[in-house]
């Protein structure tokens, strides 16, 4: 697409009032979606992940350590499965038509590459992906062994095009012969085969690109294709909209360390790899099935989990055609155990003292933990939030704030509420003159490739953050202090205030408690879906599933799959409580020896207070 194509389907789109204008004006894709980097058509197909199961899977009895067995049940391994989004799709191609072939580059590498995302040889929609969501070898394999492992950096681009690209998936896929002996491209990977190694019986070759971060960035930075970022005083940036940015996030903090220009934080230096494929602790250590080399210590992981444990429940019941239980059920540990002990603290930093009769003030601090921001990346219905609560002796509930009804999936948007979520929106839409997130009868909106301005972003940065007054990564609507005034650093906590109001018959002593959950997916999403994902080509889904009525569209598919799934339910993060020294003091869900531990301690050093952190 040309710079004027582009401006002009900006033009239209960022001045239109009303969405049913904006929608119809939204011009037809005019193909070449994305125009960098390798391009469908490979001499050298990609070779299925099954293929590689032979000897990279099932060799270990634990199942935990192997490339296939690790990967399969991750969302990379089902990013063309996800029912989220082909509901997503729908929407896209229907604000946008056209558009689906940008989406199927990072969702479908395979489907892509092999001319099937688009006409003539294929389909916007995913109708010319070849095979059915429920089988492997086929399109639907999502990001796949082959295709990471032929990932380059090309050395001589085209005219006009980069070595590297960081995002929009604008890949280059290694499509020639590995050695002058062989016939077909390099398998790259982390090893280097030396004297007393015995080498694998397929091509090989070691690539730094591989092991560094920078692979990652190629998708783990979305940008929109269409439309320029608009901001808080309507004005465009010249900067095309960031719709997801983790790995610029990343390289903004602590953990890109020797990578920054700044020169912030060499000391603490951690890729993408360390933390989503971390080392296997077995020992010895395979990476093959053949055992011939021991990797002990320096042997990745495939585990690639993020905080969805969500949808891989949804895949393990739905298609059971596919026997991936094991590895489903792998993937929904490895994520909630990332979710609860990787993530976040949660501590309960200051308070006043509780007086029946009046407000009790109380601080809750959340730290991140993560390599980017929390939560970071898909920022559509994607959010984490403080569930806090005050009870007295009898412990009766006298305040919340964040509470959760686990039986509908609506979050109480109560006055004191603190949710972590991007909102993006379209700017004047409802001709406010600001960027709106709803139509004009306040109804969320969620139009992912419409989006041009950021409402709020309030997500807790992570440590060392120096994009604080970059317009693609700066918190909106929302400060984050600095870590010392002038740094240019943004702290990686989130301070809550909450007052509490304690009535004037309260039995003390109270309990304060503040937990934190993250959601895949809220209700307000989900039930957009149902309602706009209904055109493009559907009802009648051209895939073939063996799970859903039939003539439901993609939106009433995920819906029905949201309210037999438990509705996405939230995932307890982090916690922490305080109990004040009343006149009885009462310490629930405590064991005696426990309380005799605790009151020794406390007669020890006097503490006018008790606390606890659990996980
Ligand atoms: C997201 C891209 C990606 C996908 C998909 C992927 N790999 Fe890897 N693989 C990597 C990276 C990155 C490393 C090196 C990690 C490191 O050493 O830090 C690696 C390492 C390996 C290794 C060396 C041993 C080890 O496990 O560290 C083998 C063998 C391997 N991959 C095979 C596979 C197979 C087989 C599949 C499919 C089942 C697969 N890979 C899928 C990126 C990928
Ligand atoms: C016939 C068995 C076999 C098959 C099939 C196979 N591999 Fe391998 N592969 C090996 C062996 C053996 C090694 C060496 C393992 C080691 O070094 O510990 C290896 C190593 C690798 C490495 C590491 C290379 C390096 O330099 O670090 C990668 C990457 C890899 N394989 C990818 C794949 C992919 C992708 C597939 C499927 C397209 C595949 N392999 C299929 C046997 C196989
Ligand atoms: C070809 C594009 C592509 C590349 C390269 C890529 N990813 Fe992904 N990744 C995706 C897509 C697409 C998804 C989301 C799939 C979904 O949820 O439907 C995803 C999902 C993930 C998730 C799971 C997120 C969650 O919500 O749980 C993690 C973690 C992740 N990727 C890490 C990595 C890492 C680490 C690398 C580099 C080694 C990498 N990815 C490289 C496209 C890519
Ligand atoms: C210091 C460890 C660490 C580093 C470094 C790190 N991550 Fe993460 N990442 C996490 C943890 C923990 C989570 C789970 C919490 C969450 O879901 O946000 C996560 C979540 C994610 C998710 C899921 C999105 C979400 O918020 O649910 C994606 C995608 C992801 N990471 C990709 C990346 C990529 C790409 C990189 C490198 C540019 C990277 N991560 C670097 C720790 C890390
Ligand atoms: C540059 C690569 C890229 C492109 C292009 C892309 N995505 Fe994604 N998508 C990702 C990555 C990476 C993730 C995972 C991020 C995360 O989990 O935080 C993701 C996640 C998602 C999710 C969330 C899935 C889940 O289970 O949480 C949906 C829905 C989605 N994408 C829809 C789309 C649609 C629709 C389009 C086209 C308009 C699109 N994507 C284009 C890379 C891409």
């Amino acid at each position: 697409m040309s710079d004027s194509d582009r401006a002009g389907i900006r033009f239209r789109l960022v001045f239109s009032v009303a969405l049913p204008a904006l929608l119809g004006a939204a011009a037809a894709w005019g193909g070449g979606a994305t125009p960098f980097g390798t391009q469908p058509g490979l001499n050298y197909e990609l070779i299925a992940p099954f293929d590689c199961r032979f000897c990279h899977g099932d060799y270990d009895l634990e199942a935990d350590i192997e490339p296939w067995n690790t990967w399969a049940g991750s969302m990379m391994a089902n990013s063309t499965r996800d029912p989220l989004f082909w509901a997503a799709l729908d929407v896209a191609n229907n604000d946008v038509p056209g558009v689906g072939d940008f989406c199927l580059r990072c969702h479908s590498p395979t489907g892509w590459l092999g001319g099937r995302s688009e006409p003539p040889g294929g389909s916007v929609d995913g109708c010319g992906l070849l095979g059915n969501l429920d089988e492997a070898g086929n399109d639907f394999d999502g990001i796949s062994c082959h295709f990471c492992h032929r990932m380059e950096v090309n050395d001589n681009p085209p005219p006009g095009e980069q070595p590297v690209y960081y995002e929009n998936g604008s890949f280059w896929i290694d499509d020639g012969d590995c050695t002058a002996m062989s016939t077909g491209p390099c398998r790259y990977g982390p090893y280097d085969y030396g004297v007393g190694d015995v080498p694998p019986p397929h091509e090989w070759a070691f690539s730094q690109y591989l092991v560094d971060s920078d692979i990652c960035g190629n998708c783990h930075n979305v940008t929109s294709p269409l439309l320029n970022l608009i901001d808080e005083n309507g004005m465009d940036t010249g900067i095309p909209f960031p719709i997801e940015r983790t790995f610029m996030e990343w390289q903004q903090s602590d953990y890109a360390g020797a990578a920054r220009a700044d020169g912030h934080g060499a000391s603490s230096v951690q890729g993408c790899q360390s933390c989503h494929m971390p080392q296997a602790s077995e020992d010895p250590a395979f990476a093959c099935a053949f055992q011939d080399n021991d990797r002990t210590g320096d042997m990745a992981t495939h585990q690639l989990v993020g905080g969805n444990v969500w949808i891989p429940t949804v895949l393990r019941g739905e298609y059971p055609a596919l026997m991936r239980d094991e590895e489903y059920s792998a993937t929904i540990a490895w994520a909630t155990d990332m979710l609860q002990n990787r993530t976040a603290t949660v501590e309960i930093v200051d308070s006043s003292e509780p007086t029946p009769g009046e407000d009790l003030d109380v601080t809750v601090r959340v730290t991140n933990l993560t390599g980017h921001k929390l939560p970071t990346g898909y920022p559509e219905g994607r959010r984490m939030w403080l569930h806090a609560t005050a009870r007295d002796a009898e412990g009766d509930l006298l305040w919340e704030s964040g509470g959760y009804d686990f039986d509908t999936g609506d979050l109480t948007q109560d006055a004191q509420v603190k949710i972590y979520e991007i909102k993006p929106g379209i700017w004047d839409l409802n001709g406010t003159g600001e960027c709106d997130t709803s139509d004009g009868a306040a109804n969320p909106l969620f139009h992912f490739v419409l989006n041009n301005c950021i409402a709020s972003d309030n997500r807790i940065p992570p440590l060392g953050f120096t994009g604080g007054s970059d317009p693609e990564t700066a918190p909106v609507a929302y400060t984050y202090p600095e870590t010392s005034p002038g740094s240019g650093i943004l702290v990686s906590y989130d301070d809550t205030d909450y007052q509490i109001p304690v009535p004037a018959d309260a039995v003390l002593p109270i309990t304060i408690e503040a937990r934190l959950y993250f959601q895949t997916v809220s209700k307000e999403y989900v039930e957009f879906l149902r309602d706009e994902a209904v055109t493009g080509g559907f009802p009648d889904d051209c895939i073939p599933r063996t799970t859903g009525l039939p003539g439901m569209s993609r939106g009433e598919l995920l819906h029905d799959m949201w309210q037999r799934y438990d509705r996405s339910a939230p995932v307890d993060v982090a916690s922490d409580f305080l109990t004040f020294q009343g006149d009885v003091l009462e310490i629930p869900a405590l064991s005696v020896l426990g309380l005799i531990l605790l009151g020794s301690l406390l007669a020890g050093v006097g503490l006018a207070r008790l606390r606890r952190t659990r996980g």
